[in-house]
């Protein structure tokens, strides 16, 4: 395993996306368990999660209490693991996301992942998507609230725009926004701007859904032809070819992909050690 920055933590360069073990299609508890323990055991120190991955209403906080319940029972050195967790998005329980920015509303959310989590500091806690309702720097503020109390020990923000990000970089102050969650793969690449910008800022840029989503990756994988064929020069899975593209576009990517089987995580695990060439990044990154 290779590892990254973080603020001023070390993280492996590829984290455990943890939301396919919590929404609607998640496996039993058992299967939850042994991927993150997987995971763990391979030198992942680096989970994300969200209060809102679950499938709603009184399941509210799945990921956080399962991410809580594998480290309990992880015999490794779990002072090392950073938990990312994510506050203002909710689900009532009926399929639906929903927003909420509120000062009130983020105040106690962060409570609940504190509890959920056990933890008297969350490890990352970021933003999760601004709410159009609710001025951006009233609902960033609120990690600065949380930084100051040492509820937080690092803040990020998530979906966010280059305005969202400066906004979110004066508001916590120098250094102290360590990172930026956007959607970004073959598919969605529209955050490329604020991968660069990232890049410049010395700001971690955390690339969600990076196989193209839940289910989706080998249907649209099949569509990229310089993934296939590298993957078949160097006999290993076209996952893999996408992540190591993605590590080599900057040292400040650190990707997330979703597993909900130790398999998957294991595989992911394994791109940090496979260096394509120039040729295969140059027709990689060409693709559309
Ligand atoms: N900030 C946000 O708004 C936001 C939104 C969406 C997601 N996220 C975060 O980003 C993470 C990743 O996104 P995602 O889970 O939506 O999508 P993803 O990572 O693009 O894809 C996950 C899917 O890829 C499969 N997979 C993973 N590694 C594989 C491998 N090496 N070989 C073959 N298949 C592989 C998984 O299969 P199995 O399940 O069978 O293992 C799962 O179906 C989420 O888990 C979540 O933590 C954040």
């Amino acid at each position: 395993m290779r590892y990254r920055n973080l603020g001023a933590k070390q993280v492996s360069a590829i984290g455990l996306g943890e939301m396919p073990m919590s929404i609607e299609g998640r496996p039993d508890e058992k299967q939850s368990i042994e991927t993150i323990h997987a995971a763990l055991d391979a030198g992942i120190n680096f989970i994300d999660t969200a209060d809102a991955y679950s499938v709603g209403g009184p399941d509210t906080g799945h990921g956080e209490r399962l991410v809580a319940k594998a480290l309990d029972s992880w015999a490794g050195d779990k002072s090392a693991v950073v938990v990312a967790t994510k506050g203002g998005h909710y689900r009532p329980g009926d399929g639906s996301w929903h927003v909420n920015g509120r000062p009130e509303y983020l105040r106690a959310a962060v409570e609940a992942s504190l509890r959920r989590l056990n933890v008297e500091a969350i490890g990352l806690y970021q933003y999760h998507r601004p709410d159009p309702s609710i001025p951006y720097e009233e609902s960033v503020g609120m990690l600065k609230e949380f930084l100051d109390a040492g509820k937080i020990e690092m803040a990020g923000i998530s979906n966010a725009n280059i305005d969202q990000i400066k906004t979110a970089m004066s508001i916590l102050g120098p250094g102290n926004l360590v990172s930026v969650q956007n959607q970004f793969s073959l598919i969605f690449r529209s955050s490329e701007e604020e991968l660069h910008f990232c890049d410049k800022n010395n700001i971690a840029f955390i690339p969600w859904s990076p196989l193209g989503g839940i289910g989706r990756t080998k249907s649209i994988l099949a569509n990229y032809p310089a993934i296939l064929e590298a993957a078949k020069n160097h006999g290993v899975s076209p996952q893999q070819v996408v992540l190591a593209w993605m590590l080599s576009l900057s040292d400040k990517v650190i990707p997330i992909p979703g597993s909900s089987r130790k398999e998957t995580i294991l595989d992911s695990a394994a791109s940090t050690e496979l260096m394509l060439n120039e040729e295969e990044l140059r027709k990689i990154g060409a693709s559309s």
